[in-house]
Order: structure tokens, then C-alpha cells, then sequence
């Protein structure tokens, strides 16, 4: 879990314990990054997390999702982003074993939120792979082939504006059913045009994405984080179709496969008799570094995964808690666990906004 983890040549993590994408509503109303983001990140990199990644950022406008989030769709957001990733690098590098001293990487999550982006907060009408309505949610319209295009520009774009920002990595969001993840669904793409149908259409705006990215910012760690199966608002997602994507995804570029488990420590829902981890790792061999994410809060929590298959852990709540996790696990220290009280978040670097937002996150917050 310390030791340092390569993810593409010349671009190390020096070690496998990463912050996972923390949606925090602490940036500008534009999605400037804000003062308060950079110190929430910047904590993490100075507690010793070896990758840093930011919350999913939107691509484009109307792909916005909540209010505060961090912007990359725009080249006025260079220069926040730059004293982001300068803010995750200013840690004092950590010597690796043998080897140079490291610095902590800094990624972007690239992200659009196709029928859950919000027009109130984005001001612009919400599009998906088909036109999608359900109950207190603005109707959503299919796409059309100039959306299609547009998006995998702005993906392509937002990834050079990360990489002349000073960002090591771009990780695309194909999580969680937002727009790459409901191209993927058998529920949310009925299309039966090219970019619908068979698994080979419904990947194919997640694939053609990962290649132009691979092709247009050869300086970056590509990272894919997928959902293996269904889980939340994540529907219509297959474990084998997963399986095959992950497949195709090596071949298109991609450096390391971020699996969003939510619950690591369980089975497969598909499989009961196998664990996600264990099956990416046999579907990629070692053509991919794979990181695991969900519910770690322990050494042994982590130290599971690794045995499993993986390479790396993310960490989300317990990174909130603790911004310190790798030094307080690395010395045995003990870990705080929820329910964690304001004063503490404020402590951890979290805004009053940003804790506001943790009391929705089901007994996260002690409530006095
Ligand atoms: C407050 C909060 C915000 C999150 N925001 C994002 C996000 O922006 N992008 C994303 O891919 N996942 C997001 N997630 C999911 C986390 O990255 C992580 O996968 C999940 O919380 C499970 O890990 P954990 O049990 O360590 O928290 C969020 C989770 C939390 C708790």
C-alpha cells in the first residue's frame, strides 16, 4: 500500500492509498476553484495521499450537476486550476524506496452529467443517450449526433486545459449513471442508431472519449472509473458487459480502471461466489493498474483489496474524516470513524458549506 504505484512512464504515485472524487460544493459560482478547494485537496496531499484527485468537474455547461462544482470546460477556469495542481505538488516529495523522491499526483475528474446535470443550476436543458423523464426531475431529450460530437470535444478539450494546468491525470467519470455510464445502460439507451443496440454501440462514446483523450494529452494518466453493476442510480450496468468494456478500454489508452464498489468488502451481486476486484484484475492481466474504491476505513479494509487484485485504494468518507489516513495508518495510529462532529470537519479543512452538504451522507455527521 506505500510502495509507489507507476502509472504510465515517467508518472509515479508514491504510494497506493488516493483520495477518491469528493463532490464538496466549495467552488464559485462560475466553477472557479475556490481558496476553500484548494485547501480541502491540499490537506490531502500534505497528509500523504499519493494521488489527489479532484470531484467530478464538468466538461461543459450543461453538463453541471450541483452548485459549487468545480469547472474544467472553460479556459477561464486555467488559472484556479493551476494553483490547484501547484497547491497538490507543493507537498514536500516523499523519498521512494530506492528510488527518487516523489510528489503527490494531482488528477481531474472529467465529468458530464447527462440527464442529472441540472438546469437550474446550469441554466441549459439536460440531453442523455434517449430522451428520459421520471417523476420531480426536468425531462431529459435524446441526443443528437452534434451532441455527441460536441461532448467528446469538450472531454478532449477539458483534459488539455488539465494538462497545461500542471494536472499528472484526468480520470473519466463512466460511474455512477451520469452521461458515459447511461450510454452504457440497457435502461437508459433505447437508441438504436450507432451509439445504441449492442454493447459495441452503447460503449462506444465512452471508448471513442478514452481514445481521443489517449491521442490529443500523451502526457497524462488516463484513469477510467466504471460501475462493474447496478448500484444506485447506476441501472441497466452488466458485470460482463463491465467486464468486456475494461477489456476494450486497455486497448484504447487507458492507464488505470477505477472500480466504484461503494461496498468493497462484498461479492459481486451478479456472482456471490466472486469478488469484482479478483474479475477485473483476471479481464485487464497487468495491462492496467486498477485502484478500488468503497467503505475502506481500516489497513485491513485496504490491505483486502490489494490482496484481491488491486493496486491502489480510494479512500472517500474516510478521507474527509482523516486528512492524514496514510500517515495515521502508515505510524498505527487510530482512524476517526463517523458519526464525526462539525468542529472536527472545519479542523479537517471543510467548509461550513462542504459539512452542510456531509449531514445528507446518512450518519456522517454527529447532530448534536
Ligand atoms: C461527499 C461525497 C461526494 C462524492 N462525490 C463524487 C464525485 O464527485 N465523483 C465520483 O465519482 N464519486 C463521488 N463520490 C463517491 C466516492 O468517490 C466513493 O466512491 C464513495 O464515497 C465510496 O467510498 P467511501 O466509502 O470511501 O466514501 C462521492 C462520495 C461522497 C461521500
Amino acid at each position: 500500500m506505500f510502495a509507489p504505484v507507476p502509472l504510465r512512464p515517467g508518472i509515479v504515485a508514491p504510494n497506493g492509498v488516493w483520495l477518491a472524487p469528493l463532490t464538496n460544493m466549495q467552488s464559485d459560482a462560475d466553477g472557479a476553484c475556490s481558496d476553500a478547494e484548494a485547501r480541502f485537496l491540499g490537506m490531502r496531499a500534505d497528509g500523504g495521499f499519493g494521488l489527489v484527485c479532484t470531484c467530478a468537474a464538468h466538461v461543459a455547461q450543461d453538463g453541471k450537476a450541483w452548485p459549487g462544482e468545480l469547472g474544467v470546460h472553460d479556459v477561464a477556469m486555467l488559472p484556479g486550476l493551476t494553483r490547484l495542481a501547484a497547491r497538490i505538488h507543493g507537498t514536500a516529495p516523499v523519498a521512494g524506496p530506492g528510488g527518487p523522491p516523489t510528489r503527490p499526483l494531482a488528477c481531474a475528474q472529467l465529468f458530464h452529467g447527462g440527464l442529472r446535470a441540472n438546469p437550474a443550476v446550469s441554466g441549459l436543458p439536460t440531453w442523455s443517450a434517449s430522451a428520459w423523464e421520471e417523476p420531480g426531475a426536468p425531462a431529459a431529450r435524446a441526443a443528437t449526433e452534434a451532441d455527441i460530437d460536441g461532448v467528446i470535444d469538450a472531454f478532449v478539450a477539458a483534459a488539455r486545459r488539465c494538462a497545461a494546468a500542471g494536472f499528472d491525470a484526468v480520470e473519466l467519470h463512466g460511474a455512477h449513471g451520469y452521461l458515459l455510464s447511461q450510454f452504457q445502460s440497457t435502461v437508459y439507451n433505447t437508441r438504436s442508431d450507432g451509439w445504441g443496440g449492442a454493447l459495441e454501440g452503447r460503449a462506444r462514446l465512452l471508448r471513442a472519449t478514452t481514445r481521443a483523450i489517449r491521442a490529443a494529452a500523451p502526457g497524462l494518466a488516463l484513469v477510467v472509473r466504471l460501475s462493474p453493476e447496478d448500484y444506485g442510480q447506476a441501472r441497466g450496468i452488466d458485470l460482463d458487459e463491465t467486464l468486456q468494456v475494461a477489456r476494450w478500454l486497455v486497448e484504447d489508452g487507458m492507464d488505470v480502471l477505477h472500480l466504484s464498489l461503494w461496498r468493497a468488502a462484498a461479492a459481486s451481486t451478479k456472482r456471490p461466489d466472486a469478488h469484482p476486484t479478483a474479475l477485473f484484475r483476471a479481464a485487464v492481466g497487468d495491462a492496467a493498474r486498477i485502484v478500488v474504491a468503497g467503505g475502506i476505513w481500516t489497513r485491513a479494509d485496504a490491505e483486502a483489496q490489494l490482496a484481491l487484485g488491486a493496486d491502489a485504494v480510494a479512500l472517500g468518507r474516510a478521507a474527509i474524516a482523516n486528512h492524514d489516513w496514510p500517515r495515521r495508518v502508515a505510524s498505527g495510529s487510530p482512524v476517526t470513524q463517523p458519526p464525526v462532529d462539525a468542529a472536527h470537519l472545519a479542523a479537517e479543512g471543510l467548509s461550513p458549506g462542504f459539512v452542510d452538504y456531509m449531514r445528507r451522507w446518512k450518519g456522517f455527521v454527529r447532530e448534536a
